[in-house]
């Protein structure tokens, strides 16, 4: 029997993994989470039949997902101390995981990487670990998110943003910008190291760069979902962080899924492919977007104290559509409605 890991499986890229594995294989799937931000599997599987096995949890009647809620570096640990841990302590007989997918990290937001990059450095300390068992371990494949937050934020100001391409970063060639605080600084340490992992380690691993993810399952605290929300709500004057005018290239959760599984397919030597939609948005833009489902047309009031971040953010899929013959499927009308519909079903509830 196969065994994925997933780290950080109850946060919002983590847990739609999960849901993906589910429906692609019939593998087992052992899922860490600390729980710190993610929310508990039985608020998110379909089936949630549970069953305790000492300190872990077993989900679903087919009993092929294994949730460990512990910090991921514990289990890492454990691991490396003692190799047959999960076989002695829960049945567990994995001789070699087969996909390893890193989710477990503090991102936060916005208000997060600007108001405490040193919590963000943390995740320095889980990568690190990660990457050295993986080292050790060698799983079949490894998945690593990077970010677009690696990329130099000289090339996302007001006057200067281009699109971004994967060439901006170049490991091999020395050419690396000013990447974004400590989140970006961190992703692209990762990035170097998965290069290291293909090339000393032979480690079949492969990098995504997602822009802005959003889906309609994600938590309030996002942007998305939260102007949605406000949307839904009909907020007039309606609230925007800093000027509004800063742009982000927003991509489908669904579109992210399809393009990094796939991306496991092609790429083993640790290459880096960004993923998003090719397309600047403002946040102005994408509130005109729900205001115009929702019927109204407020007067936007700018919170301008407010961190916004580089001021225009977005993809060049140019390499992903030569590499995978990848282009994104869902448009942003199409993304967006699918939210403002949770949206409103949300208000109708009361589960806000
Ligand atoms: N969401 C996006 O659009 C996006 C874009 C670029 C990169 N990424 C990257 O994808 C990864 C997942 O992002 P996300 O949006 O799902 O974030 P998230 O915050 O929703 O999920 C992270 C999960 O990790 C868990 N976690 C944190 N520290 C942990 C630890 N020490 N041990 C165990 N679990 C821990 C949290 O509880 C949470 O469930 C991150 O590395 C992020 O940088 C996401």
């Amino acid at each position: 029997m196969k065994f994925h890991l997933v780290s950080g499986a109850c946060g919002f890229v983590g847990c739609n993994t999960v849901k993906q594995l589910l429906k692609r294989t019939n593998d087992s799937i052992i899922m860490v989470d600390d729980l710190s931000v993610g929310t508990h599997p039985s608020t998110w599987l379909k089936d949630s039949t549970t069953k305790k096995l000492k300190d872990i949890e077993i989900f679903g009647k087919d009993e092929r997902l294994f949730f460990f809620k512990m910090d991921f570096r514990k289990f890492l640990n454990k691991l490396q101390d003692e190799p047959n841990w999960l076989e002695k302590e829960y049945g567990l007989k994995i001789e070699r995981f087969a996909d390893a997918f890193h989710f477990a990290a503090i991102v936060g937001g916005r208000a997060k990487i600007e108001g405490d990059p040193m919590a963000v450095a943390l995740d320095l300390s889980i990568d690190a670990e990660f990457f050295n068992w993986i080292a050790k371990s060698k799983p079949e494949r490894v998945l690593y998110p990077s970010s677009s937050a690696a990329y130099p934020i000289n090339m996302q100001t007001e006057s200067d943003a281009v699109a971004l391409k994967e060439s901006d970063i170049n490991i091999d060639g020395f050419t690396l910008g000013m990447p974004d605080l400590t989140y970006g600084w961190t992703k692209m340490t990762g990035e170097f190291l998965a290069k290291i992992a293909a090339k000393n380690y032979g480690i079949s691993i492969v990098c995504i760069r997602p822009f802005s993810g959003y889906g309609e399952d994600q938590d309030l605290s996002y942007p998305v979902p939260a102007i949605a929300m406000r949307a839904a709500k009909k907020e007039n004057p309606f609230e925007v962080w800093g000027t509004g005018k800063q742009g982000r290239d927003f991509v489908h959760i669904d579109d992210v899924m399809d393009c990094m599984f796939l991306a496991m397919d092609k790429i083993h030597d640790g290459t880096a492919i960004n993923i998003g939609s090719g397309k600047l948005t403002s946040f102005i833009d994408l509130i005109k977007v729900f205001t115009k489902f929702a019927g109204y047309d407020p007067q936007i009031k700018p919170l301008i104290d407010k961190p916004m971040g580089v001021h225009s953010r977005y993809s060049d899929m140019s390499f992903v559509k030569e590499k995978l013959g990848w282009q994104p499927k869902i448009s942003l009308e199409e993304g967006m409605k699918r939210v403002y519909d949770v949206a409103i079903e949300r208000l109708k509830s009361g589960k806000v």
